[in-house]
């Protein structure tokens, strides 16, 4: 594993401020060469030993015992982020100072991490949804953070991030915003309101998703489902 012991322990100040403006005006922020580009090296180094080893996972949808594995909606494949590499704690410790930054600004009492790596196959996709319906789940804000080295033109696998709204797009509805997943662009969202959809991809593509969840407490016990 790749050790970088001159990692920064903070997101830079004026990504901060972009991401917060974006999610404050617009709902969301793309934010190009938003990470040190020798982290995210380590990030996509990692993902590839894992899916050489075969550690990566069909993604499913849906929470808790309603969870099903439906290639027709998405077709990636996941690893959960464990802390477990210097790569992983590097990226945590970044996105840490994030969180501190949004609720000290947006008030939207954010208090934990949850993310996963993720490998979109050449033909995969990953159909328009919310991350999270209001009042059912906890995601307060999504991020994506893409580890793709070269991402040329015509290579599809782009993220289409639609208007805010409480339902989905119907086809007459254009995206806001077409994301290239090159490699240190993260892109943050607000997780109930933002539609958004992974368009079919030509090239392997790598990237880590995370959630910042609000504690969703029901009768004193911590909801630890997504
Ligand atoms: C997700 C997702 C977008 C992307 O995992 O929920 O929408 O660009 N990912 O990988
Ligand atoms: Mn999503």
């Amino acid at each position: 594993m790749i050790q970088n012991p001159e990692a920064p322990a903070a997101l830079n100040a004026a990504v901060v401020e972009q991401l917060i403006d974006g999610l404050a005006e617009s709902g969301y922020a793309v934010i190009p060469n938003a990470l040190p580009i020798a982290e995210c090296r380590a990030l996509a180094l990692e993902l590839n030993t894992l899916r050489h080893q075969q550690e990566l996972n069909s993604a499913g949808i849906g929470r808790g015992r309603q969870h099903v594995q439906r290639r027709d909606i998405r077709g990636d494949r996941i690893h959960w982020l464990d802390r477990s590499s210097d790569a992983q704690r590097n990226y945590f410790a970044m996105i840490e100072s994030l969180r501190i930054e949004i609720n000290r600004s947006l008030f939207l009492g954010l208090f934990e991490l949850e993310a996963h790596f993720a490998f979109y196959p050449p033909g995969s996709f990953y159909k328009c949804h919310f991350d999270s319906f209001e009042g059912r789940s906890n995601r307060v804000v999504s991020s994506v953070l893409y580890l793709n080295e070269e991402w040329p033109q015509g290579s599809g696998g782009e993220m289409a991030l639609y208007p805010q709204s409480e339902r989905l797009p119907d086809a007459s509805v254009a995206p806001l915003e077409i994301v290239t997943p090159k490699l240190g662009t993260l892109t943050c969202f607000l997780s109930e309101r933002v539609p958004h959809e992974v368009l079919p991809t030509r090239l392997p593509r790598l990237s880590i998703a995370g959630w910042f969840r609000r504690n969703a407490s029901i009768g004193g016990t911590i909801d630890p489902e997504f």
